[in-house]
């Protein structure tokens, strides 16, 4: 079967599409014919050779995480998935998905109902993540407003429509002209260049003086304490990721300085549902519906074939994705 592959950790340049051996499920396995493979931040984890938990190594590793097609097979032991069914593969495993075909475990395995497009299931979890940022991780707040920077991405993306589906009045930036202009077509609110101006002026003249209820930090870093500035009284900083490491400043220290305006600091990864299958299972209904229904229409940047999955990580590389990035098998 053909796959995107790499023979060792590093840049773009060391993807290339070849022949592998079309993978065998094991007893508690579901074998998919792909169709749609998502790109994402994950893979330029896995492929630069800083994940963490990766258990197996170059040579011939196939890049990729996320990825949906058809059930060709199930192993013996596997209960409630069948072939012919549509499905979406979140691979725990760091690896795999650009490829004709995964075998993976079930339990990285989500089944989608026919009606829902499965071009749309790669991404979709940014749609669950945004969710879960909006209804469980920003509640304690007066939730009028929100903040979100380097909104252009595929969660950024997610956010702003589920946050605008939902009434919430949206703050956003991006680091350059088009990606301002995406962000606009989005119906953001209020849409900044977040290289060229500064955040509490921009969000304090635009809620006059009141400060954003919510604020999505995926960087933290030096400009951490800097949020506060800008944060509605029960405000809430909510860390989604550290791109620039950690906050300069003691933050309990500076939250406690802001007890007179009740802030607060909440950090989240998806991960708390891991054990939490009921609260999971409610969360995508949630979201499926509402990408069935057409409330939400996913929006993607391009869709390459999987052949060309080393330029797709350029773009990414280059941060040049609005949205979400896909590659599709190319049909024999
Ligand atoms: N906590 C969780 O459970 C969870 C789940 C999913 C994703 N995440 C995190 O959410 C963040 C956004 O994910 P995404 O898929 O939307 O990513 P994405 O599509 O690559 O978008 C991220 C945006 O952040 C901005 N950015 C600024 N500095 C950056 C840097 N050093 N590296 C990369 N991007 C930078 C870029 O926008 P500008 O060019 O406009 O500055 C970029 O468009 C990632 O950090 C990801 O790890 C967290």
């Amino acid at each position: 079967m053909k796959a995107a592959v790499i023979d060792r950790f590093g840049g773009p340049e060391e993807i290339y599409y070849t022949d592998i051996e079309k993978p065998v499920p094991g007893p508690d396995e579901v074998l998919v014919k792909n169709i749609y493979i998502g790109v994402g931040k994950p893979d330029y984890i896995m492929r630069s050779g800083i994940c963490p938990f990766l258990e197996v190594k170059p040579p011939k590793l196939v890049v990729g995480n996320e990825c949906a097609g058809i059930v060709e097979a199930v192993g013996s032991e596997v209960k409630g998935i069948e072939p012919g069914m549509h499905v979406c593969v979140n691979s725990g495993l760091g690896y795999g998905a650009y490829a004709e075909y995964i075998a993976v475990p079930q339990k990285f395995v989500t089944v989608f109902p026919d009606a829902f497009p499965l071009k749309y299931a790669p991404g979709f979890l940014n749609y669950m993540v945004a969710y879960a940022l909006l209804n469980e991780i920003g509640r304690g707040t007066d939730g009028k407003s929100i903040y979100i920077y380097g909104a252009a991405g595929g969660v950024g993306t997610a956010v702003i429509q589920t946050a605008l589906l939902q009434g919430i009045e949206v703050i956003a930036s991006a680091g350059s002209q088009e990606k301002c202009d995406y962000i606009k077509s989005l119906g953001a609110h209020c849409v900044f260049n977040h290289k060229e101006q500064d955040a509490k002026e921009v969000i304090m003249d635009y809620t006059k003086g009141r400060g954003v209820d919510l604020i999505f930090d995926q960087l933290v870093g030096k400009r951490f304490a800097s949020q506060f500035e800008y944060l509605a009284d029960f405000g809430m900083i909510v860390i989604y990721n550290w791109l620039e490491g950690s906050p300069e400043l003691d933050q309990l220290d500076t939250i406690i300085k802001q007890s007179s305006h009740a802030s607060a600091v909440r950090s989240f990864s998806f991960h708390i549902y891991d054990d939490k299958p009921e609260r999971l299972a409610k969360i995508r209904k949630i979201c499926m519906d509402r990408i069935i229904s057409g409330e939400i229409v996913p929006h993607f940047y391009m869709d390459l074939p999987l052949s060309e999955a080393r330029k797709a990580h350029e773009l990414m590389d280059g941060l040049k994705i609005m949205g979400k990035l896909i590659l599709h098998v190319e049909e024999k």
